[in-house]
C-alpha cells in the first residue's frame, strides 16, 4: 500500500454530504467520491441531488441521492435508512448544509436594532441545529460502529466581527463551539476512532454571497475589495480548495485530528491587516 493510499485512502468508505449540491458541498462531495467513498447527497431539492449523483456515477463513482431537510428529523431518518439500505454503513458526515439569510442581515440603510427575531432564529436553526440534527441521526450510526468521521462546516464570521452577518457568525461560532464539544462526548463516550472537525472556509463566490461580494459586471463591490485586500492569497477562494483539508481530516492519517477547525482562507484569519 502506497503512503498517500495508507495517510489518506478513502476507498470503500461511505460518506453522507448534507448541502451536497451546493457551491462548496458538491465540490466536496466530488473530492470523496474522487478519493474512494460512496457519496450520499442530502438536500432538499431532489432533482440537483439527482444530477451530481449521476455526474458521479457516470465517473465511474457510487453515489445516491437522498433528499431530505436538515431540520427535519423523520427526513434524515429515511436517508439515513435509504443509505443503510444500499450500502450498510455509514463512516463520514460532512455537514454543509447551511449559510446566511438576508433577513438575518445589517443592510447598508438599515439597522441592527430593526432585525427581525425570527430571522435571527431561522439562520441559528439551520446553521446550528442543522449541523446537529443530522449529526444525531447519522453520528448515532457512527457511535454504534465505534468510528466516523464527522466534518463540519464554520465561517470566518465565527471568530471576528464581519460587519452585517450578525445572525451567521453567532450561528458559525455555535458550529465551532459544538464541534469541539462533540469531539469530547463522542470520542470519550464511544471511542476515540470516532472524530468531529470543522474546516472554516475564507470567501468563496457562491449564490448566496454573490451580490455581496461583485458587482453586476463583476468587479469587486467595496466589501469584496476590503476581503481580497486582508486575504494574502490576494483572491477569493475555489470550492476546489477545500478538497485537501477534507481528505486530510477524514482520512487515516488525521486519527489523532479531533475536535479542531481548519483556516481554509488564503490566510484572511492571520492577517491582522496591518
Ligand atoms: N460560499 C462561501 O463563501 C462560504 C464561506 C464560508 C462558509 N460557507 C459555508 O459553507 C457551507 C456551504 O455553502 P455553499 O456556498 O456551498 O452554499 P450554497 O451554494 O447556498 O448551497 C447550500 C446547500 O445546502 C442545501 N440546503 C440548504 N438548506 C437546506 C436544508 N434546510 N436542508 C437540507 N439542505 C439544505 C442546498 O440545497 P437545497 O436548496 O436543495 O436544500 C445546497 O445543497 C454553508 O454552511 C456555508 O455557510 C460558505
Amino acid at each position: 500500500m502506497s503512503v498517500l493510499q495508507e495517510l489518506f485512502g478513502l476507498d470503500g468508505q461511505v460518506a453522507i454530504v448534507t448541502g451536497g449540491t451546493g457551491a462548496l458541498g458538491s465540490a466536496l462531495a466530488r473530492g470523496l467520491a474522487r478519493a474512494g467513498a460512496r457519496v450520499a447527497l442530502v438536500a432538499r431539492r431532489r432533482e440537483p441531488a439527482e444530477a451530481l449523483a449521476a455526474e458521479l456515477v457516470a465517473a465511474g463513482g457510487a453515489a445516491l441521492a437522498v433528499p431530505a431537510d436538515v431540520l427535519d428529523r423523520a427526513r434524515l431518518e429515511q436517508a439515513r435508512d435509504a443509505v443503510l439500505a444500499r450500502w450498510g454503513r455509514i463512516d463520514i458526515l460532512v455537514n454543509a448544509a447551511g449559510g446566511n439569510l438576508p433577513a438575518a442581515t445589517v443592510s447598508a440603510e438599515g439597522s441592527f436594532f430593526d432585525l427581525p427575531c425570527a430571522a435571527l432564529e431561522q439562520v441559528v436553526a439551520l446553521n446550528l441545529h442543522g449541523t446537529l440534527l443530522p449529526t444525531q441521526v447519522f453520528g448515532a450510526v457512527m457511535a454504534q460502529a465505534g468510528q466516523g468521521c464527522i466534518v463540519n462546516i464554520s465561517s470566518m464570521a465565527a471568530q471576528r466581527a464581519l460587519t452585517r452577518v450578525v445572525g451567521y457568525g453567532a450561528a458559525k461560532a455555535a458550529v465551532e463551539n459544538v464541534t469541539r464539544w462533540l469531539a469530547v462526548e463522542l470520542g470519550r463516550r464511544y471511542g476515540a476512532g470516532l472524530r468531529v472537525n470543522a474546516i472554516a472556509p475564507g470567501f468563496f463566490v457562491g449564490e448566496q454571497n454573490r451580490a455581496l461580494l461583485l458587482e453586476p459586471d463583476g468587479r469587486l463591490t467595496p466589501r469584496g475589495q476590503t476581503i481580497i485586500a486582508h486575504t494574502p492569497a490576494g483572491r477569493f477562494g475555489e470550492p476546489d480548495d477545500l478538497i485537501g483539508t477534507l481528505l486530510w481530516l477524514c482520512g487515516p492519517g488525521a486519527r489523532f485530528v479531533t475536535g479542531v477547525v481548519v483556516p481554509v482562507d488564503g490566510g484572511f484569519s492571520a492577517w491582522s491587516g496591518v
